[in-house]
């Protein structure tokens, strides 16, 4: 059911560290800084040849990663993203087989403009996961 790998998400105490990091050691081609605070996150792009890597940093008050960067305060993978062809038939699907979505279960508009969901990460080998119909 799920297909490519959209992104995997790093949240980054320093933005402006992290670009660095992906920019001048690693030689990866990245964004400028994007802020998006519909969702709470400032964002930096990473274009790899396969696949993204979004650079996420809290935005205001209630940014969604503050709490695991509390937790993790040097930063680390926050979530991967992969590609669904319908996301409300994969969300039953998922939901008949007993994983559970985060908030009201319903699609919202993600970094992308394209509609999003969150898995629980108890029920995806620990990992959150993000489904994207693209
Ligand atoms: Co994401």
């Amino acid at each position: 059911m799920i297909g490519r790998l959209n992104h995997v998400a790093i949240a980054v105490p320093d933005l402006d560290s992290a670009v660095s990091t992906y920019r001048d050691m690693l030689g990866a081609s990245v964004s400028d800084i994007m802020d998006e605070p519909d969702h709470g996150v400032s964002v930096v792009f990473v274009e790899l040849p396969n696949t993204k890597i979004e650079l996420l940093h809290p935005l205001g008050d209630n940014s969604p990663i503050s709490a695991f960067l509390d937790k993790n305060p040097s930063g680390g993978m926050h979530h991967v993203c992969y590609e669904v062809d319908d996301i409300l038939a994969a969300r039953d699907r998922l939901v008949g087989e007993g994983a559970r979505v985060l908030g009201d279960g319903k699609p919202k508009t993600g970094a992308h403009g394209k509609p999003v969901l969150f898995l629980h990460p108890k029920d995806m080998c620990g990992t959150l996961v993000e489904l994207e119909q693209a």
